[in-house]
């Protein structure tokens, strides 16, 4: 049997080999990280897929992730590690409903979360991600949004930015709406002196309670500089794992031990190395028209995200 250590030494030498760039999402396993070019939240991987040279391009993370690569480098070859890994979030906004209400709203701009399939970004006007959104819709002129569709994300947003009008539809991460108020009255009795550092995918009754909300790469970072000790992390809980790797002398637990997203789980170090060897992973091909309507929406993210 081989060691985790020899598949991570082939992987390294194959994507060398044959110059493969491999991104990986910060929910990924630790041996994951390990053997990928970059880690980060979704607005990292998209400015790091828009600069790479590389011919050849990886995703470890869900399908909207190695879509919104594609969109960026038309001309690569892109990979999704695991072709099964999706993200439900992304799936629930129906194309024909949001037509609708662009036909009902004309006066509004429409900002979706980029976890939103490639299709749905053709019709709306600008992406954001959880570490960028309060930037990008400050930056917007409008100041009437309508925003797909995570309505948990689109409620904080709308505290962050009462300036602002924003219409939200229902929708959201099955994931992080799985963690409660209970369970953090659990949490903090546990752990009394815990700081909550949550993501705004999670419902309102939890973001209210949080003292820090920000995104995957952003509560890591705010763990790792913080003079604090002890802290309960409000995400997908392989962000705790590699919180424990980072700082040893710190202390962190999961807000509720169910927020596992079992699609970015989904991939495994076997898939990677499948993946580099050519016989395991898809190949994301999108058609040429839904590229160029599609890429709009991410170019005006990354113009307004600057
Ligand atoms: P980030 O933008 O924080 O990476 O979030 C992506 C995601 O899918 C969180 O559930
Ligand atoms: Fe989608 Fe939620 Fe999983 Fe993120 S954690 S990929 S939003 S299901």
């Amino acid at each position: 049997m081989r060691t985790v250590r020899e598949i991570q030494d082939e992987i390294l030498r194959l994507k060398k080999e044959k110059n493969i760039c491999i991104l990986a999402h910060a929910y990924q396993s630790q041996e994951i990280l390990e053997v990928a070019d970059h880690v980060g939240d979704s607005f990292g991987l998209a400015q790091k897929a828009a600069k790479t040279d590389a011919p050849n391009v990886m995703m470890c993370g869900v399908r909207f992730m190695a879509e919104t690569v594609k969109i960026l480098s038309p001309e690569k070859n892109v990979y999704l590690a695991n072709p099964t890994a999706g993200c439900p979030m992304a799936e629930m906004m129906d194309y024909d409903l949001l037509v609708q209400m662009k036909e009902d709203m004309p006066d509004y701009t429409v900002a979706a979360y980029i976890n939103t399939t490639a299709e749905l970004k053709t019709i709306v006007d600008v992406c954001v991600t959880s570490s960028s959104a309060v930037k990008i819709i400050r930056n917007i002129e409008n100041d009437k949004i309508l925003f797909v569709p995570d309505c948990n994300l689109g409620a904080w947003l709308a505290e962050q930015l009462p300036e602002k009008h924003i219409e939200l539809v229902r929708g959201g991460c099955p994931t992080h709406l799985r963690m409660t108020k209970r369970d953090i009255d659990k949490a903090r009795a546990m752990l009394p002196d815990g700081l909550l550092l949550v993501h705004p995918e999670c419902h309102p009754t939890v973001v209210k309670e949080a003292d820090f909300v920000g995104s995957t790469t952003e509560i890591m970072a705010y763990a790792e500089k913080s003079e604090h000790k002890s802290f309960i992390i409000g995400t997908e809980n392989s962000i705790v794992e590699h919180l424990q790797f980072s700082c040893p002398d710190k202390t962190f637990i999961p807000l509720s031990k169910d927020c596992v997203c079992h699609n970015m789980k989904a991939t495994t170090l076997v898939d990677v190395l499948n993946c580099v060897n050519g016989v395991g992973g898809e190949k994301i091909e999108l058609d040429g028209d839904t590229i160029v309507k599609a890429r709009r929406s991410i170019d005006e993210m990354l113009r307004l995200g600057q």
